[in-house]
């Protein structure tokens, strides 16, 4: 009862406003509080869970406890399957004690703002998984312009080329990152650098993310990897042969620049 009323204070007054907005921006997309887990844990009650001067020193700096082998920071490691949180930006300790107040406050309530969006949960379909492969190929462009996976990942059942390795081979990632819930929400929020980059302003809509999801399960449970030894020479045989035509074009284009060149210095010798 007491935590409700203080929530409700803390929830008014400017502060936990400003905080709240701090909180959604960078810290939502991977947790929630009474939501479940996302990339991260879930953070109702997580001041009841472990003493505020650790987990102040621990979220100014995640990557700085796992070094030392924190013990209970190794245990979250584990569990968040080797996702690493990454350093925040605009992070002060006094932010630090602002946002622990907000998730103390929200954990007080029935329902918090922050139990996250929930991911759809419908049976997949065949069609799921057709759109899932159009998207992945890049038949059907993403709706925010995230560019195809297949340029850097393969999958069983592209055919010809097999898709690009620049990345992992994505054929068992549905069971590597912890099935469809985990993986949904990290698609949302993809917790390693590369992916973040590419997905930071061309975010994945929720029926993408759904329709990729179905594509990956039916993969992990019906294809074996790519073969990298064979995919991969196909593919760099092509790169070999796209690069010999540009040689050949090159050749032709700079001839006719030198002999341009040549004709315009022979004209201008007879001045
Ligand atoms: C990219 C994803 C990501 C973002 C963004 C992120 N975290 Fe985390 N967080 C994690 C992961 C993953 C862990 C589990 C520890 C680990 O593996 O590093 C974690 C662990 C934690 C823990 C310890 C949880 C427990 O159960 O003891 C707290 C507290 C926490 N984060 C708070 C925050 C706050 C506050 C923010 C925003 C300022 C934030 N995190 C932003 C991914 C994230
Ligand atoms: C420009 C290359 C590139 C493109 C395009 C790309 N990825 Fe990735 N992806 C990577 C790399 C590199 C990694 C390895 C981790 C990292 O550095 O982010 C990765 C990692 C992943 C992982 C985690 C794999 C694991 O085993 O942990 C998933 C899932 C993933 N990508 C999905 C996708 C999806 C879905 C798309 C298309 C919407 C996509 N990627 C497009 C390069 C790419």
């Amino acid at each position: 009862m007491l935590g409700i009323v203080l929530a409700a204070a803390f929830a008014t007054s400017a502060r936990g406003q400003e905080t709240a907005a701090y909180f959604k921006a960078n810290c939502a997309s991977c947790h929630t509080i009474g939501g479940g887990r996302l990339a991260g844990p879930d953070l109702k009650d997580v001041t009841r869970r472990k003493d505020r001067e650790w987990l102040k020193s621990f979220i100014l700096n995640p990557q700085a406890k796992i070094t030392a082998g924190d013990p209970y920071a190794l245990q979250l490691l584990e569990e968040a399957r080797g996702v690493v949180m990454p350093q925040v930006a605009g992070l002060t300790p006094d932010r630090v004690d602002f946002v622990l107040d907000l998730i103390e406050a929200e954990s007080a309530l029935e329902e918090s703002q922050f139990k996250g969006q929930q991911i759809s949960m419908a049976p997949f379909t065949p069609a799921d998984v057709t759109r899932g492969m159009a998207l992945f190929t890049g038949r059907d462009i993403p709706s925010a312009g995230a560019p195809p996976c297949f340029s850097c990942h393969s999958i069983p059942g592209i055919g010809g080329l097999g898709g690009g390795f620049a990345g992992p081979d994505l054929t068992l990632v549905f069971e590597r990152l912890g099935g469809r819930p985990a993986l949904s929400a990290w698609l949302q929020a993809p917790a390693t650098p590369m992916m973040q980059s590419l997905l930071r302003n061309a975010p994945l809509a929720p029926d993408e993310i759904h329709a990729l999801t179905a594509l990956f399960e039916d993969r992990a449970k019906h294809g074996a990897p790519v073969q990298a030894g064979v995919a991969q020479l196909t593919f760099s045989l092509l790169g070999l042969g796209v690069a010999a035509l540009a040689l050949v074009l090159f050749d032709v284009i700079w001839k006719g620049r030198f002999r341009a060149v040549r004709r315009s210095l022979v004209e201008a010798s007879k001045l």
